[in-house]
């Protein structure tokens, strides 16, 4: 793997497959303390729950230490410059975590960063959840290629993530979303890239329903991601016909499984019954960002990291 994990593109299908495999054998307690005595650093500029808890309950188990660092605290790029942040944490800390509004920002840390620097979700990425959502579709599914996964929402980060890990490992991926709400380039020339490379079918529609069609995953994101806040209402307006419901589940495979990378904003792109329906696996995947990423660290920051 590269050093820094900041974009789905700086994975090949092989890095992908040896993720999900790594968190396979973590996840049924492979013990190990790799990373005892290293110093992990978790940069925020937004809030997180599962990004942050996940990142720091798994480099302890394995035998790490962690720094979080607010908002208020660092002031990256005011206070003082992203590439005096990264100069001044390499020297401290083994690996850094960085979550930002603009994904120019990640990308400028892992620049100046001469320890790996991992994307926890920008206004362009969230790999780390992308990555997870795969694993869980493989224990879910028994396999990833020739999978459909329907994607009812905005062509946001966790979209433009998962569209292309799906691509990369042969599943087909649908995107639902109303007009100016879309993947954009240079997104979907990487996808177009990987679908034709991979023979796996990508498809951008308006229709909820005809993507959901045959779908084996309906998967939904928020309206409206944290930096998108003033536009709040007039997403709920255009997004008003794209909510997830068990009428729109119902329309997929009989076996579908419902993801959502969460917090869920209930009322909105789902309704209230989708968290708890039978159908539903948005626990399991919460859960397994812990085993990914550990999986993540391990390949970074790990004894045997390439
Ligand atoms: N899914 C996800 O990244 O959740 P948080 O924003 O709580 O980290
Ligand atoms: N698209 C959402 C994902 C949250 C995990 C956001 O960026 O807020």
């Amino acid at each position: 793997m590269k050093k820094d994990l900041i974009s789905m593109t700086d994975l090949s299908t092989e890095d992908v497959w040896g993720l999900i495999e790594e968190a396979r054998d973590l996840k049924k307690g492979g013990a190990s303390r790799m990373l005892e005595g290293r110093t992990l650093a978790l940069l925020f500029q937004k809030p997180s729950l599962r990004t942050r808890v996940s990142f720091d309950v798994g480099m302890k188990q394995l035998g790490g230490h962690t720094v979080y660092l607010s908002p208020d605290e660092v002031g990256m790029g005011a206070r003082e410059s992203i590439a005096d942040v990264a100069r001044v944490l390499s020297r401290y800390v083994d690996g850094i975590v960085a979550r930002t509004f603009g994904h120019e920002l990640v990308v400028e840390l892992a620049q100046h960063a001469s320890v790996p620097v991992i994307n926890g979700l920008s206004d362009d990425e969230h790999p780390c959840q992308a990555l997870t959502d795969l694993f869980t579709i493989y224990e879910k599914k028994g396999k990833l290629q020739g999978v459909k996964i329907a994607f009812v929402g905005d062509g946001n980060n966790m979209a433009a993530s998962l569209s292309m890990g799906a691509l990369m490992v042969g599943s087909g991926f649908t995107l639902a979303a109303p007009a100016g709400y879309q993947l954009k380039e240079p997104v979907v020339s990487v996808i177009k890239g990987l679908a034709s490379k991979n023979g796996a079918k990508f498809e951008m529609v308006d229709d909820p329903a005809e993507a959901v069609a045959e779908a084996d995953v309906v998967y939904t994101d928020v309206w409206t991601s944290m930096g998108q806040e003033k536009e709040a209402a007039q997403r709920r307006r255009d997004f008003a016909e794209y909510r997830v419901d068990p009428g729109l589940l119902s329309l997929a495979k009989r076996d579908a499984i419902f993801m959502h990378p969460l917090p869920a904003h209930h009322g909105e792109e789902i309704t209230k019954e989708m968290m708890e329906h039978p159908q539903s696996v948005v626990y399991d995947q919460a859960e397994n960002r812990l085993h990914l990423q550990k999986a993540i660290l391990a390949r970074l920051l790990g004894p045997h990291r390439c």
